[in-house]
Parts: C-alpha cells; structure tokens; sequence
C-alpha cells in the first residue's frame, strides 16, 4: 500500500485502475493525495501500490448503493476527475433498453450522483471537477446512438453544473479525446471487427497531460471545453 500524505491536496480519479484514470493518476501523483475509483479492492490497490501518495475508492458505479457507501467516507476533494466510462456500440434496431440504461448510468447518473455528494467539500476547497467525455460528445456516427447519447449528455450536464457553481467557486471542465489506446479502444476495434492501430491512437499519458493544464489553471481561469486529438488521421 502506499503511504499516504494528507498535507497534500485531495484528487479522486474513477476509473483508474487502467486506461486514462491510471494515466492521470499517474501525471498526478506528484502535487495531490490520490483516491483511485475502481470496482475491486485488488485493482484499486495495485494501482495504489505504484503511486506517491494513494488511497482505494472502491465502487461499482453502477449500484447506487455501493457508491454511496464509498462516497459517505469521502473527504474534500479538491479535484474530482471523472473518467470511469463504459462504450456500447449497436444500432438503434439492435440496442436493448438495458444497454441504454447500462450505458446511462455508467457515464451519467453515477457522474451526477458522485458530484452531488462531492459538492459541499468541492465548494469548501473551491475545487475543480473534470469530466473524461469524447469526441462522441460533439459528434455522432452509426452504431454510435447509445454511447454518443451519454456523452452529449455527460456534455449538457458539465455545461449546466459550470454554471451553477460558479458562484462557489468551483470549477468544471470538459475533456473530449478521440481514439485513446486504452481496453475501451481494443474492444470497439474488436466489436467493429477492424484493426487496432494503436499508433494512430493516442496515448492515455497524452490525454492526462491534458487534464493535468486543465488542473493547473489558475483561479481565476476555468478551461471549459478541451478537444485532444490524435495527430495523425
Ligand atoms: N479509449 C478511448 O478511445 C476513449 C476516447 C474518448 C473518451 N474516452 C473516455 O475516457 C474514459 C476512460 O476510458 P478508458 O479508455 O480509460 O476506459 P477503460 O480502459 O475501459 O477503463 C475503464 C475504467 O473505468 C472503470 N469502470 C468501468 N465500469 C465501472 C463501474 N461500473 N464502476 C466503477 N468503475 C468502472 C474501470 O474499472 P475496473 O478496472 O474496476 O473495471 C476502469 O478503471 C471513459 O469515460 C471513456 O468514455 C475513451
């Protein structure tokens, strides 16, 4: 387990056992204490294990219950970055209801539920909250209905909290990445059944240098809206 330096300022990152979670985790550790979000105490704590300063934040986002028991324990945060996300890809002819609900809660209820419970601490640390969306938040493809729907909604929903906490201080950005070489990626490429080209990706390390300007703005600057996109094709 790592060691843990509560001097230091609070981020909690979901999502970040693997992919872009761990990358920003990692661009992070150097400057704030970390909560890792995962779903199993054993991913959460092996990410933990490599980290300055790190601590599990262990729930399955898609149960009400569990997050609200892990977010109960939650100290103030002063950046709350949201990058647990899920993709399903189908037509609308061949989606089910569950898979939009699936997909709904992953990427949207439990990111509004989180910053809810997050808030009050938010506001006293006049914190920063980060939103992990997608160029599928701007644009929409076949085959992309479900996943799109809950990023352009994740969209509305950063766009509206923006604005209501900016009276408290807190800020809110939105992050939009195209093709990250991550498991997301590898399993889309396999659903689609075309080839993984992970040098035509970019690199999750590439995405957290991102967030980590965003975090580094100062005070009296939020960074809205950030686009990153692969630099070649
Ligand atoms: N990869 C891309 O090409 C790409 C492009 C644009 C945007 N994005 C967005 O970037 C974010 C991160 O994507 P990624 O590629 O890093 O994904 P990833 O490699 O599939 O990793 C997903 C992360 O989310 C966590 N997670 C998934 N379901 C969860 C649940 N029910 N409860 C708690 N945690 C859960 C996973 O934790 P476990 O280890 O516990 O499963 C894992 O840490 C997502 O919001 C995604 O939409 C990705």
């Amino acid at each position: 387990m790592s060691p843990v330096d509560r001097e230091r300022p609070t981020a909690l990152v979901t999502g970040a056992t693997r992919g872009i979670g761990l990358a920003i985790a990692r661009e992070l550790q150097g400057d704030y204490h970390l909560l890792i979000g995962g779903r199993s105490e054993e991913s959460t704590a092996a990410a933990c294990a490599e980290l300055e300063s790190a601590e599990p934040f262990v729930a399955d986002l898609l149960d009400d219950e569990s997050l609200a028991a892990a977010a109960a324990a939650l100290p103030d945060l002063d950046v709350l970055v949201h990058s647990a996300g899920i993709s399903i890809k189908g037509s609308v002819a061949e989606v089910t209801r569950d898979q939009w609900r699936k997909a709904f809660e992953a990427n949207l209820f439990a990111v509004a539920d989180l910053t809810a419970r997050a808030l009050p601490g938010l506001r006293r640390r006049r914190g920063q909250v980060v939103a992990i969306n997608s160029g599928s938040g701007f644009f929409t493809a076949p085959g992309n209905a479900i996943y799109s729907g809950t990023k352009f909604a994740l969209r509305a929903f950063t766009d509206v909290l923006r604005e209501e906490e900016r009276e408290y201080g807190v800020r809110v950005s939105s992050v939009h990445p195209g093709k990250v070489d991550t498991d997301m990626q590898a399993e889309i490429v396999e659903h689609d059944g075309t080839t993984y080209q992970p040098e035509l990706y970019l690199r999750p390390e590439s995405v957290a240098r991102a967030v980590r300007t965003v975090v580094d703005a100062t005070e009296d600057a939020t960074v809205e809206v950030v686009s990153v996109r692969p630099s070649r094709k």
